[in-house]
């Protein structure tokens, strides 16, 4: 395998490290909605869940989504697309499918991201529009994803 500026393995432990880090502030950040949803506003309860949110959102989840992105492109510009001095329809086209139905898995999961860290500022402003049950159910969603994704990074199939 030809060497780059970050060997494979150490790449792809890394990238592991900073998905699990994101993967896990995916599954509390909706719980910690369902905590403010329950709570009494204005109470001791919503602000210290208020602080914890955005604490998550700010020093775990941005930088690990980050670093997975990072990480997870270089492998693929490095070791899983390889020679891009071919043209770029050729360069694609050796592309293995797992890899696109893992990549449209996490930009779903980015998506997601995004989704949450906006109805996080919304709740900070005090407006309440999902129920308790919905972040309950909503915090499953990533487990669920990331099992797939996974699954196909480690499959390959
Ligand atoms: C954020 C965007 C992501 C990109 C661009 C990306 C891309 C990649 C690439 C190119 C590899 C190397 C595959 C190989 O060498 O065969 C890899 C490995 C891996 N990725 Fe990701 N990935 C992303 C997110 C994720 C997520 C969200 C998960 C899990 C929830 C994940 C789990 C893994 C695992 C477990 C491996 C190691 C597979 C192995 O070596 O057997 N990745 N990823």
């Amino acid at each position: 395998m030809p060497e780059h500026v970050i060997g494979y393995d150490l790449a792809r432990g890394l990238h592991i490290i900073a998905v699990i880090a994101w993967i896990s502030g995916l599954l509390m950040l909706p719980r910690f909605y369902a905590y403010i949803t329950a709570s009494q506003p204005g109470g001791e309860l919503e602000a210290a869940m208020l602080k914890a949110a955005r604490s998550l959102r700010m020093i775990i989840l941005t930088p690990a989504l980050i670093v997975a992105w990072a990480f997870g492109l270089f492998l693929f510009a490095t070791y899983i697309a390889g020679d891009w001095s071919r043209p770029l329809p050729e360069v694609f086209a050796t592309v293995p499918h797992w890899f696109w139905a893992k990549l449209l898995l996490v930009l779903g999961l980015s998506g997601y991201h995004g989704y949450l860290s906006a109805e996080g500022r919304r709740i900070a402003k005090g407006e309440r529009r999902r129920s308790e049950r919905f972040w309950r159910l909503m915090s499953e969603v990533p487990f669920l994803v990331a099992i797939a994704a996974v699954l196909l990074a480690t499959l390959e199939p």
